[in-house]
C-alpha cells in the first residue's frame, strides 16, 4: 500500500508581517530578484500568487472546479470527502481574530506567528525561538496525546492530512469512534486530547503549491511504475504556508546535515539523514530550494 512515510520535519517557521495589509504577492520577490540576478527566473515562481485562506472550509472551491474534488490528498481531498464533511462539522476554520488583528496593526519586526511543527518540544529550548507557538502543524503520526504539554492555551493545532488514514483517524479521534489502525508507518495516539475549538485542517492549496510551484516534484506516479512519490514534507509546507501569509519570513532548524549520513537532522531526536532516505521525501532537493529563497532573499534562516 502506497503512503508516505513522514518522519518529522523539524521545527520553527517564524513570520515576521511588515505591512498592515497582505497585499504583497510573490511576484515582488521575482521583481526585485532581476534586480540582483535572475535567480527569479530559475526559480520559476513567476505565478505564484499569495492565498492567505489557511485552512480547509467546506465552501473551498479550488480543489473541485465542476463540485468535484480533483486531487487525492495531501493536494485535495477526492476520496476522502464523506470524512472531511465530518471533520468540519466539528472542529473551526476562521483565523482567530487576536492572531488576525495582529497582522493588521503589527508595525515593524515584531514577531506575529510562530509556527511550530510536529512534535517538536519548546520546553528546554526556549532560548531558540521563544516559548510561545502561534500555530502547530502536524499529523496524526506526529500528534501527541495531549498538546497543552508543548504548546500555549490559544495555539493552533493545524492538521496536515497527507493520506486516507490520516482523514479517517482524526475523524473517528473526533467522534469517538472504534480506530481503524491501518495504513500507518507508526501508530497514531489512540487519544488525542486536543481542543475542537483550537483544531483546524490545513488547506490541501498548500502542499498543492509546494508541490507544483515550488518543487516540481509530480503529484502522483503512473501506478504500475517503480518510481517512489516523493511528498513535500511538513517543513517545506509551513515555509510555503508562511510565503503566502507573511512579508517576511525566519526559519530555524532546517540546517540539514547533508553529506553527514549519521547526524542527528533535528534539534530534538535521533533520525539521521540516512533514515530520511526512504521516507518518502526529498530532504535534498528541499534543502537546495530553501537555500535559493534565502539566496533570493525570501527567507531567513534564524538558527540552522
Ligand atoms: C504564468 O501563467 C501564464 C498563463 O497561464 C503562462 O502563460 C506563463 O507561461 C506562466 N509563467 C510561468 C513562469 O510559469
Ligand atoms: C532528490 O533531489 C535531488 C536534487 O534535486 C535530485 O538530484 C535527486 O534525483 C532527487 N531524488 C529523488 C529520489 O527524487
Amino acid at each position: 500500500m502506497l503512503f508516505a512515510v513522514l518522519l518529522l520535519l523539524t521545527v520553527i517557521v517564524v513570520c515576521i508581517f511588515l505591512q498592515p495589509t497582505l497585499k504583497t504577492n510573490w511576484v515582488q520577490y521575482e521583481t526585485c530578484l532581476t534586480d540582483h540576478s535572475n535567480l527569479g527566473n530559475s526559480l520559476d515562481i513567476a505565478n505564484f500568487t499569495k492565498n492567505t485562506r489557511l485552512f480547509l472550509t467546506l465552501e473551498d472551491a479550488w480543489w473541485k472546479p465542476q463540485g468535484k474534488a480533483t486531487h487525492e490528498l495531501p493536494y485535495g481531498v477526492k476520496g476522502t470527502e464523506k470524512f472531511m464533511v465530518k471533520i468540519l462539522a466539528r472542529i473551526q476554520y476562521h483565523m482567530p481574530e487576536n492572531i488576525h488583528s495582529r497582522t493588521q496593526s503589527i508595525g515593524l519586526a515584531v514577531c506575529a506567528l510562530l509556527l511550530r511543527l510536529n512534535d517538536a518540544p519548546v520546553r528546554g529550548y526556549e532560548k531558540d525561538v521563544g516559548s510561545k507557538t502561534t500555530i502547530r502543524l502536524f499529523y496524526p503520526e506526529s500528534a501527541v496525546v495531549d498538546p497543552s504539554i508543548e504548546n500555549t492555551p490559544d495555539t493552533l493545532l493545524v492538521f496536515l492530512l497527507f493520506k486516507p488514514a490520516d482523514a479517517r483517524w482524526l475523524m473517528e479521534t473526533l467522534y469517538n469512534e472504534k480506530r481503524l489502525r491501518k495504513g500507518f508507518w507508526k501508530a497514531p495516539p489512540l487519544l488525542w486530547h486536543g481542543d475542537p475549538t483550537k483544531t483546524r485542517v490545513l488547506n490541501p492549496y498548500y502542499p498543492h503549491q509546494a508541490a507544483t510551484k515550488l518543487l516540481h516534484v509530480p503529484l502522483n506516479v503512473p501506478p504500475k511504475s517503480k518510481k517512489k512519490i516523493v511528498h513535500p514534507t511538513t517543513g517545506f509546507i509551513a515555509v510555503t504556508v508562511a510565503l503566502n501569509y507573511c512579508d517576511e519570513v525566519h526559519i530555524a532548524g532546517f540546517g540539514y546535515p547533508l553529506n553527514q549520513n549519521n547526524f542527528p537532522i533535528h534539534y530534538y531526536s535521533k533520525t539521521t539523514m540516512k533514515e530520511m532516505a526512504n521516507s518518502g521525501h526529498n530532504v535534498t532537493h528541499e534543502h537546495l530550494f530553501l537555500r535559493k529563497l534565502a539566496a533570493a532573499g525570501a527567507i531567513k534562516y534564524l538558527v540552522l
